[in-house]
C-alpha cells in the first residue's frame, strides 16, 4: 500500500464508493472522519459502514461546540450573509472539516486527503484552500472529480463492490446540514420559476400549517453574543438548537434564492436557517440600539466581505481574521436583550433594550417634556447646506 488518505465521510453513495475507489486507485488505506455539526443521523452507524466497506479505520468527532463558537459566532457578530440572504451554514462548516482532517492525517502520518465533492461546487475549493493553507505538503484526491461515472455507473459499482446502496427511494435533492442552517439544491429547484415543493423542506413548517398564536422569544446578548433565552442563561450551542426549534415550528427562516458560485455558475438553492435568521435579526436590532451612526454605516461594507470570504474558502485569508477583529471592537456595547415574534413564517423583531443604548428619550419624543433644542439645527442647517447654496447660485449672473 501506498501510504493512508484520510477521507471525509458521510456515509451517502458517493464517499463510500471512494473508499473503495481510492484502494484500487491510488492504492491507499483509507482512514474515514465524520465531523458531528449538530446534522442529524447515526453517526456511529455511519462509522460502522466506512469500515465495513474497507476503511482501514474510522473517528467521529464531535465538532458542535467548536463550530458554534468559533465559527458560527464570528459570522453572527458580522451578520454575515452572502449576497444579503444565505447565513452560510454549509460554507462555515468546510473550514473546520478540513481542520479535522488535517490534524487526522497528522495523528496517522497519512499523506492524502480526499474528499467527496463534485468538480463543479463551491465545497471543493473550501475544503482544497483549507487544506493548502494548513497543510501544504498533503496531497488533496477528490474522487467525484476524476472518476466518470455518471449515477448509473456508480450504483453499478457499489453493487459490484458490495457496497450498500440507498434502498429507499432516491431524494430527488442533493442537501447538507448542520446546526447553522440546511441547504437543499438539484431536482425540482432546478427550475428557477418553480415554487419549491413542500417536500424540499424538512426543518420548517409550512406557514400555512404553523399555530395561529405568536411566539414570542427574548434572546440577551452580552458583548453581540447570545447568552440567554427567555430569562434562562444558556450556552450559545442550546440556544441555537431551541431556536431552530421555535422557529422551525412557526415556518421561520426559509429561503429562496438564485446564488452566485465562486466556480462561475449560478444555481438555485433553497436554505432553512430559523436560528440563524432569527439571532441576526435581532442582533442587528440591538446593534441599531447601541452603536453610533458612523458605525452602523459602515460595518456592513466589511460585512459583506467577511461573507464573500467565508463564501470563497477564504476563512485562512488574512484579512478575514482582520474584519473579525474590528468587528469584535465594535460589539463590547452590544448587550442587552431583543424581544422577536415568530408568527406564521415572519420573525419580526418587537423590542429591544439596553444598559447601553443610545436611544435617548427626551431628545426622540414630540411631547412636551421634549429636550432637543430646535433654535440649534438653523446654524448647523446654515453650515450643512452652505456648499450647495453656493452652488445652487453660481453662473446665475
Ligand atoms: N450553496 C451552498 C454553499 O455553497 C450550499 C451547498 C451545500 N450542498 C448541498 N448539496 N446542498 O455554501
Amino acid at each position: 500500500m501506498k501510504g493512508k488518505a484520510i477521507l471525509a465521510y458521510s456515509g451517502g453513495l458517493d464517499t463510500s464508493c471512494a473508499i473503495k475507489w481510492l484502494k484500487d486507485s491510488y492504492d491507499m488505506g483509507v482512514i474515514a472522519v465524520m465531523a458531528g455539526l449538530g446534522q442529524p443521523g447515526d453517526l456511529e452507524a455511519v462509522k460502522e459502514k466506512a469500515l465495513s466497506i474497507g476503511a482501514i479505520d474510522a473517528s467521529i468527532y464531535d465538532a458542535r461546540e467548536a463550530f458554534a463558537e468559533d465559527y458560527v459566532l464570528p459570522a453572527l457578530k458580522a451578520n454575515a450573509l452572502y449576497e444579503g440572504k444565505y447565513p452560510l451554514a454549509t460554507a462555515l462548516a468546510r473550514p473546520l472539516i478540513g481542520t479535522l482532517l488535517v490534524e487526522e492525517a497528522r495523528r496517522h502520518g497519512a499523506t492524502a486527503i480526499a474528499h467527496g465533492c463534485t468538480g463543479k461546487g463551491n465545497d471543493q475549493v473550501r475544503f482544497d484552500v483549507t487544506i493548502m493553507a494548513l497543510a501544504p505538503d498533503l496531497q488533496i484526491i477528490a474522487p467525484l472529480r476524476e472518476w466518470a461515472m455518471s449515477r448509473e455507473e456508480e450504483l453499478d459499482y457499489a453493487e459490484k463492490h458490495g457496497i450498500p446502496v440507498p434502498v429507499t427511494k432516491q431524494s430527488p435533492y442533493s442537501t447538507d446540514e448542520n446546526l447553522w442552517g440546511r441547504s437543499c439544491e438539484a431536482g425540482p429547484l432546478e427550475d428557477p420559476d418553480q415554487e419549491p415543493p413542500e417536500d424540499a423542506y424538512e426543518w420548517t413548517a409550512s406557514p400555512l400549517d404553523a399555530p395561529d398564536t405568536p411566539q414570542y422569544v427574548a434572546i440577551g446578548f452580552e458583548a453581540g453574543k447570545p447568552v440567554s433565552l427567555d430569562g434562562e442563561t444558556m450556552e450559545f450551542l442550546e440556544l441555537v438548537s431551541r431556536l431552530n426549534e421555535a422557529g422551525g415550528s412557526h415556518g421561520v427562516g426559509r429561503l429562496d434564492m438564485i446564488e452566485n458560485r465562486l466556480v462561475g455558475i449560478k444555481s438555485r438553492e433553497i436554505y432553512e436557517a430559523p436560528a440563524a435568521c432569527i439571532l441576526i435579526e435581532a442582533h442587528k436590532a440591538l446593534e441599531a440600539l447601541t452603536l453610533t451612526r458612523e458605525v452602523l454605516h459602515f460595518k456592513p461594507l466589511l460585512e459583506q466581505k467577511f461573507a464573500e470570504l467565508v463564501y470563497y474558502g477564504l476563512w485562512h485569508e488574512p484579512l478575514r481574521a482582520a474584519i473579525a477583529s474590528f468587528v469584535d471592537s465594535t460589539q463590547e456595547r452590544v448587550s442587552g436583550t431583543v424581544r422577536v415574534k415568530l408568527y406564521k413564517g415572519a420573525c419580526t423583531v418587537v423590542g429591544r433594550k439596553s444598559a447601553f443604548s443610545l436611544y435617548d428619550h427626551a431628545l426622540a419624543t414630540y411631547d412636551k417634556s421634549d429636550e432637543f433644542h430646535h433654535r440649534s439645527s438653523e446654524g448647523f442647517i446654515e453650515l450643512w447646506g452652505l456648499p450647495l447654496k453656493v452652488w445652487g447660485g453660481a453662473g446665475r449672473s
